[in-house]
């Protein structure tokens, strides 16, 4: 008999990005250049300063298991960048750091969660929390927040889906995939929702908290109001603003009783963040942040040619993300459309599969992400293959034969 795979894997679903991705390269190899607009990473090398600095830790003989929990002195860095950035303030025994935002957030739901307990998801929302919290043992709640609410959960749509069973609500903001920031007043008026309800946590998911536009702020609930600080764990990381994805580091920053459970479980499971990357993430979050503010630029103008290239395509409409490197595009007037090919386009993903045969355009499809209708198309790519991309995508568009309406 061969070795069974369990149930809880068995229903997960592979990680649409990375599913996406992984489609892109196969096109490749077949020898087919593809427009990327699935790229969930920056397209930027890791700066100079930070590499040199890992490279360092390494040669100075960095290269052996950490405590779980993280390294003291970027337990410290961590602590000083919420202070100057977020003005909160934590304890190097509040903070834990792991391999990425993504396994924090995995092992603080598998810490906290009870079989049936439920996680407020508010969709759009990133591909990877639903999975996450089911693997925890727990029932994710979807709640659509739709472009009437700039995407946003409202305090009523907060109240209306807390049961008995609710334990956290995860907020991601800026948002991916839309770019949505929570401002102060809103935090303030989900703030009164959440304070009504003593058992109900809040994750913050903050990874894109560098990435943003036009004087847009990152902030996060515990400086709008302390009496969330007893049940609000930050996660945050490296990886998006400093182009460090494939070091893995990421950290979170809650009650203490809840970073140790976090701490025991990576005990068990990772043992460690690598040594020398943590090294490395030190420099990243003390050292010059010149690199982050050219990033900045050039994502600034990626994201002007992206939204103004798609609101100049017929049946595309977009709003400008205040953050992330997204822009979430709403194709609801082009379902129902017909294709060259006689196909009717039904779906997002019937489009997505449409602009990748006839654009070479990878995109993404909104159901992933909890929103129908919808397509994520990043903008960390090069400007050639934004204007190239975009300009394939309009001829794509043209071609199809609007629905036809029935009388
Ligand atoms: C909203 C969000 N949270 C977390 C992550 C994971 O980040 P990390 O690389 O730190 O695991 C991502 C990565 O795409 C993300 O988009």
């Amino acid at each position: 008999m061969s070795i069974q795979i369990s149930t809880k894997v068995k229903k997960l679903k592979p990680s649409a990005s990375i599913a996406a991705k992984q489609r892109v390269i196969e096109l490749e190899a077949e020898g087919r250049k593809i427009f990327d607009f699935c790229v969930g990473e920056p397209d930027f090398s890791t700066p100079e300063n930070i590499m040199n600095a890992g490279i360092a830790a390494m040669r100075a003989g960095d290269t052996h298991y950490t405590g779980s929990a993280g390294i003291l002195p970027l337990r410290k860095a961590i602590a000083s960048k919420l202070q100057r950035d977020n003005a909160v303030t934590y304890d190097p025994s509040e903070i834990v750091v792991a391999n990425g935002a993504k396994q924090l957030i995995y092992e603080l739901f598998s810490a906290t969660l009870e079989p049936g307990d439920e996680v407020i998801v508010p969709a759009p929302y990133w591909v990877s929390y639903p999975d996450i919290v089911a693997l925890g043992g727990g029932v994710p709640i979807v709640v659509s927040c739709g472009p009437e609410d700039r995407f946003k959960l409202t305090p009523a749509a907060l109240e209306a889906a807390i049961t008995d069973k609710t334990r956290w609500v995860i907020i991601n903001s800026p948002s991916n995939p839309t770019g949505a920031i929570y401002s102060k007043d809103e935090w303030q008026a989900l703030t009164e929702v959440l304070l009504l309800h003593p058992k109900v946590s809040v994750l913050t998911d903050e990874i894109y908290e560098h990435i943003t536009y036009e004087g847009a702020r990152n902030i996060t609930p515990v400086a709008v109001d302390d009496r969330l600080k007893d049940r609000c764990v930050i996660v945050n990381g490296m990886s998006k603003a400093y182009a460090m994805t494939g070091w893995r580091i990421g950290f979170a920053a809650g009650p203490r009783h809840v970073m140790q459970a976090v701490t025991k479980l990576l005990g068990q499971s990772t043992t460690c963040p690598c040594s020398f990357a943590q090294t490395a993430a030190i420099e990243a979050l003390e050292g010059s942040q010149e690199p982050v503010q050219e990033m900045l630029a050039s994502y600034a103008t990626r994201r002007s040619m992206t939204v103004d290239g798609l609101n100049q395509i017929a049946g595309i409409s977009c709003v400008k993300p205040q953050g992330a490197f997204y822009a979430f595009a709403d194709v609801r007037n082009l379902l129902g459309s017909v294709a060259p090919d006689g196909s009717k386009i039904e779906t997002d993903l019937d489009l997505v599969n449409y602009l990748l045969e006839e654009a070479s355009a990878a995109t993404m499809d909104g159901t992933s992400y909890g929103s129908p209708g919808f397509l994520r198309i990043s903008f960390a790519a090069s400007e050639a293959t934004i204007s190239q991309g975009l300009e394939a995508i309009a001829n794509a568009v043209a071609k199809l034969k609007p629905a036809l309406v029935e009388a």
